[in-house]
């Protein structure tokens, strides 16, 4: 298959400064960006002992320049010692932006990552508070590594075959504290991820749009086992986290259930096997997902000039609960902004046959436990075996006058999960065979979007004292995951820059074996090995001439350089996930 090179392929290469250029397989939001019709270095800022220190700005829109496109481009050079960290850009109490940051090395390393910034028009044409937060530890000793950030906007006047149609409005859900100079995330379970909004009486469409991630206890939640689980191996006590590996995060309207994401598992570049992840940062490290719910069938009842609730909310698998929904660990990090678009031609929108069903999540879960039993008779667990599945199927819908008019609008959910672990070593061998898929229609267009999240790990960690990590030690880490995705934003759609579905197939395995030191940020050189790659193919619906129709890459890494990096404006063909072997050599298959 024939690949198109063009300069965007050269573009990585050629600023180099002796540093490595990291990166993330990401079709770029547009052809190319020169000729922007204005642009404007955002901030500049370099985050060293930075908890609880973002960079607090005043962000004004470009003087005299008309634009319709925005993209921003976030660039950072790091050196030393340092994990991987997570970062937030806020406009205002809105997050626009969630992104992580790839491990330096000691020669240091370099990325640039560029995001259409287009849907939030309606906060770029205004004055706002800008925030970048980016909680940094720099200790002198073990952490010595600043990232050094730069964000810029690049701002065009394109025109859109079906016209531009940016939002009316958009609210915040979120802890509103940017009067503060802080950001705005809820922390789940501790806070109420809830808001109260009063919404203007002739709403067209409202769409709601939520990040959410699990940090902390909560950064592996696709590992954990349930609760009851947790002392199995009770000489590795602390090992294992709990709560399940099931996790839903729920969007509600006046307490009932409006919609559902069960996220993507996110890999951050500190994650299971710090070794595994550079250069090529993991699937969505430099950009976190996002989830669109369509909240337009409750607007009978939420254009009737009250405030109503919007609540955020995380759970997981309890098997001794009796719909098994339980709890979850701290914590999670969650916002969303509700995008309202109006209807001119009424002054309160009239919504009837008001219709919800709400199905599940349905669970199964069988579990098996290795046991041994020694001479003197007492007995202790080998191994443990789980499966666990899901599914949730869920419908709201309603019917809208307006005028003559009248259009039924429905919002559609089918979701399935399935996640099999299997552990020996006293579960310092641990694998895991996971598939999370999700289909929804909202009413913004009849097209049925879906997402499949196909994740296989294996890790096997030595370490010289029990359960610790603060020594020094090793990992063998392999991991083969996919996401594919087809189907439509609504937000992208209703602003106008999408027409159509985009397709989306990228694929990406790794092996590598990494021996820290006592500082568990750095490897051992003649020690490490690592191999990896990863497959990109992209389809899109952009409604302008300089959008994307097709874009591919591919690119192959070892011991921390790229052997092979071809990028071009084609599709290439994405090769299937495959089972991993597991702990006694047999591949466990979902
Ligand atoms: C993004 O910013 C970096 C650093 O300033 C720069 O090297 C790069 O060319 C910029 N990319 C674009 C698309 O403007
Ligand atoms: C980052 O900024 C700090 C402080 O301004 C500076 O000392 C350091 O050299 C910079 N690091 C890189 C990699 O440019
Ligand atoms: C927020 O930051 C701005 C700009 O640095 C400063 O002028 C203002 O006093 C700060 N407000 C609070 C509440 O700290
Ligand atoms: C929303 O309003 C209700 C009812 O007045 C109140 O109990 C609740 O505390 C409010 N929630 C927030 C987040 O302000
Ligand atoms: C074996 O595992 C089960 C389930 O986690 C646990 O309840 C039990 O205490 C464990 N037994 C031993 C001897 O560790
Ligand atoms: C959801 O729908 C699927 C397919 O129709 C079905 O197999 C599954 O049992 C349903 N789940 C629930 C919880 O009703
Ligand atoms: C049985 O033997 C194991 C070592 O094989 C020892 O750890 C355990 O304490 C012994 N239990 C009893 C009740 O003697
Ligand atoms: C744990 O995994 C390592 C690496 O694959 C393997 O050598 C070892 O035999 C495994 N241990 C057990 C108990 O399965
Ligand atoms: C959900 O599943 C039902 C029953 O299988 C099907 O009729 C419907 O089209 C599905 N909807 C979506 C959005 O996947
Ligand atoms: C990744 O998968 C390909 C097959 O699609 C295989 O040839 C390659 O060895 C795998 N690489 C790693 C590091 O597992
Ligand atoms: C840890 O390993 C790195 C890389 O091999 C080395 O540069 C550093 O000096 C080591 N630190 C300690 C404390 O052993
Ligand atoms: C990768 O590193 C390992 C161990 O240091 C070494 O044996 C191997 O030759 C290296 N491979 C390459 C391509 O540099």
């Amino acid at each position: 298959m024939g690949l198109i090179h063009t300069a965007l392929v050269l573009a990585c290469c050629g600023l180099s400064r002796g540093a490595l250029e990291v990166f993330q397989a990401a079709p770029p939001p547009r052809l190319s960006f020169d000729a922007p019709a204005c642009r404007q270095v955002l901030f500049e800022h370099s985050f060293g002992n930075s908890y609880g220190a973002p960079y607090v700005g005043q962000y004004a829109p470009p003087e005299g320049c008309e634009f319709t496109t925005a993209i921003f481009n976030l660039s950072v050079v790091s050196s030393g010692r340092q994990y991987d960290r997570l970062a937030t850009l806020w406009l205002g109490d809105i997050e626009i932006w969630r992104t992580s940051t790839a491990m330096p090395t000691q020669s240091g390393i370099h990325w640039s990552f560029q995001k259409d910034m287009t849907i939030w028009h309606p906060l770029l044409t205004q004055d706002q508070k800008i925030i970048f937060d980016l909680g940094n530890v720099i200790d002198g000793d073990r952490y010595t590594g600043f990232f050094n950030v730069t964000l810029e906007a690049l701002y065009y006047s394109d025109v859109y075959t079906t016209g531009f149609h940016p939002a009316k409005y958009i609210y915040p859900i979120s802890t509103l504290s940017s009067s503060s100079n802080t950001t705005s995330l809820f922390s789940l379970p501790g806070d109420s991820g809830s808001v109260n909004l009063t919404l203007p009486r002739n709403v067209k469409n409202a769409v709601i749009s939520l990040a959410a991630s699990g940090n902390g206890a909560e950064e592996f939640w696709f590992t954990n086992v349930p609760t009851e689980y947790v002392n199995t191996f009770p000489s590795n006590e602390g090992w294992l986290y709990g709560y399940s590996p099931f996790r839903e995060v729920q969007v509600l309207v006046d307490g009932q259930l409006a919609g559902v994401s069960w996220p993507f598992p996110i890999l951050f570049t500190g994650g299971v096997d710090p070794g595994a992840w550079r250069p090529i940062v993991g699937i969505d490290a430099f950009e976190l997902p996002s989830f669109e719910v369509d909240v337009t069938p409750w607007l009978g009842l939420l254009t009737d000039g009250q405030a109503h609730t919007f609540q955020l909310r995380v759970v997981g698998f309890d098997s001794s609960a009796e719909n098994g929904i339980g709890p979850v660990g701290e914590n999670w990090w969650v916002s969303g902004s509700m995008f309202i678009w109006l209807d001119d031609a009424v002054e309160q929108t009239v919504a009837q046959s008001f219709r919800s069903q709400v199905a599940g999540p349905a669970f199964d879960f069988h579990s098996s436990i290795g046991i041994a039993i020694d001479a003197n008779g007492s007995a202790t667990n080998t191994s443990l075996y789980f499966a666990l599945t899901a599914t949730r199927n869920l419908t709201v819908s309603s019917i809208i006058k307006s005028g003559t008019e009248t259009r039924e609008v429905t919002w559609t959910q089918n979701l399935s999960f399935s996640n099999i672990q299997n552990m020996k070593d006293l579960a310092f061998n641990q694998s895991l065979a996971m598939v999370t898929f999700g289909s929804h229609s909202s009413s913004a267009s009849d097209v049925i979007s879906r997402y499949t999240y196909p994740l296989n790990l294996f890790s096997a960690y030595d370490v010289v004292s029990s359960g610790a990590t603060t020594n020094p030690g090793s990992v063998l880490c392999l991991a083969d995951r996919s996401k594919l995705t087809d189907g439509i934003s609504s937000l992208s759609f209703l602003t106008g820059t999408s027409i159509g579905s985009e397709n989306l197939k990228t694929r990406q395995n790794v092996t590598s074996s990494y021996h820290w030191n006592s500082t568990i940020v750095e490897g051992t050189e003649g020690l490490d090995t690592m191999d990896g790659e990863v497959w990109l193919s992209y389809s899109g619906a952009s409604s302008l001439g300089a959008g994307v129709a097709e874009y591919s890459r591919y690119a192959k890494e070892k011991n921390d350089s790229v052997l092979v990096d071809e990028q071009g404006w084609g599709q290439i063909p994405v090769p299937s996930t495959i089972p991993l072997p597991y702990v006694d050599g047999e591949p466990i298959v979902p």
